[in-house]
């Protein structure tokens, strides 16, 4: 993989360490004196996901120039900016970039470590058209019971690279079995909000939607690298969204193939693509179903909330989705005073076959997240809401472990129309 050092006005002992151990790493360091030398370097250009290292300067000063390359550079190149301190705002605006990261001079052999195993094992994935991502459908089986907030949440989680360790994985094992502990996943994770009017996905964490199938014009070969970067909104959790911007389209302009099509494209990209469906449904709902290594079927725990979710759970069995590949999620569940989630013996009777997680109610937490357009795994990680879901997403991550039910080796297109056909 190639590394390259960007050392203006950089201490020289800083730049051979830098030098020494990306090449302990294998890795292959050039030296560039400035980012302008870096970006007309065609080594550089023509690099596969490389990686590009700041060390800091004498008066640490580098960092501006750190972050506007990396928002000019895009996802082509991951930067690590070494410091021994930054500023809290330049910190922030390094990482909304979704392509650069910060360390110290102490964590650098770790980072770097890190950052190279993940790159590698990215590279090693993605840029093929194999479909290597996996494919999670989050369906509702009614509307308001908190799937676009899962869903947005689990990325969150994932793409942070955090898997709990231990979590119970078991019908029935959800409720709090996460913890905040866990190891890295380097999990490349994206969601796609196929409200394609315009959904809510966006707004929850501030990001500009700019996923327009209009774009595609029809035209599924228009979806080059190109077109797709163009429609990524990146959020500083390193989940890359896809989401609408509001406006009207005509029943013409939804073309399931175009969709399709698009979830192939952007599916070599990474390894677990994450859909939050509207609960007004999409007329292929079941060629998606179908074509997904998973699905999260949300629901209510009322008696008439659960009545749906058993009959959405049972649409599943008719269109052959096996229940390992299904779980069940119950919300916003009211508790007790301890905690326990009221009607929970009724709803574990309810669905014994399903694996289940229960999502407990927490308006106070969830509301804030999302008035403040951040993550609620962000603004409240240890609240018992976010511990709920952490088990739903270490689910979810294990499932990129797992073989690929419907032959990884498939296009994700194929996958999908195949299904419509039959
Ligand atoms: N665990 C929770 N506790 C309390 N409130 C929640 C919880 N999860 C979601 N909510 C609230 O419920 C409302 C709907 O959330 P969200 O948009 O995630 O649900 P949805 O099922 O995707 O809705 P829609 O059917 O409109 O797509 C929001 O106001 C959100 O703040
Ligand atoms: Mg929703």
């Amino acid at each position: 993989m190639a590394c390259f050092i960007v050392e203006s006005g950089s201490d020289p002992d800083h730049v051979a360490f830098l030098l020494r151990l990306a090449e302990q790493l294998g890795l292959d360091p050039r030296r560039h004196r400035c980012f302008a030398d870096l970006g007309g370097d065609p080594q550089f250009v023509g690099s596969d996901r490389p990686i590009v290292l700041v060390p800091d300067g004498a008066d640490g000063g580098r960092i501006a120039d750190t972050i506007a390359f990396a928002e000019r550079d895009g996802t082509h190149a991951h930067t690590i900016y070494i410091a021994d301190t930054i500023a809290p705002d330049l910190y922030k605006r390094l990482l909304r970039t979704g392509a650069a990261e910060w360390t110290t001079w102490s964590d650098a052999p770790r980072e770097l470590t890190e950052a190279a195993g993940r790159r590698s094992a990215v590279s090693d994935r993605g840029g093929s058209a194999s479909g290597a991502a996996k494919i999670v459908s989050f369906v509702p089986s009614k509307g308001g019971v908190g799937t676009t907030t899962l869903a947005l949440e689990t990325g969150i989680h994932l793409a942070s690279h955090r898997v709990s360790t231990g979590s119970g994985a078991g019908p029935g094992e959800g409720l709090g079995a996460g913890t905040r502990a866990g190891r890295r996943t380097g999990l490349r994770v994206a969601i796609v909000d196929l409200d394609l009017q315009g959904g809510t996905l966006a707004d929850l964490v501030d990001v500009e939607p700019r996923f327009d199938v209009r774009e595609i014009g029809g035209d599924p070969d228009r979806l080059d690298e190109h077109l797709v970067d163009v429609m990524t909104s990146r959020h500083a959790s390193q989940l890359d969204v896809f989401a609408s911007p509001i406006r009207r389209l005509g029943p013409d302009e939804i073309d399931p193939q175009i969709v399709f099509a698009f979830l192939d494209a952007i599916s070599g990209r990474y390894d677990l693509v994450l859909i939050d469906t509207p609960h007004h449904g999409v007329p292929w709902i079941d060629n998606l179903i179908q074509g997904s290594d998973a699905v999260v079927m949300t629901g209510g725990g009322t008696v008439p909330a659960l009545k749906q979710l058993r009959a959405g759970l049972s649409r599943l069995g008719e269109i052959a989705v096996p229940t390992e590949k299904v779980a069940a999620v119950i919300g916003p569940c009211d508790c007790d005073l301890i905690g326990r989630v009221t009607r929970r013996p009724e709803i574990d009777k309810a669905l014994p076959e399903y694996r289940r997680f229960y999502i407990r109610r927490d308006v106070a937490a969830v509301g804030a997240a999302h008035d403040a357009g951040q993550p609620l795994m962000e603004m409240a990680p240890g609240s018992r809401v976010a511990r709920d879901i952490r088990s739903l997403a270490d689910w979810v991550g294990g499932l990129t472990g797992a073989p690929s039910a419907a032959s990884s080796k498939v296009p994700v297109r194929r996958r999908l129309m195949r299904r419509a056909r039959s």
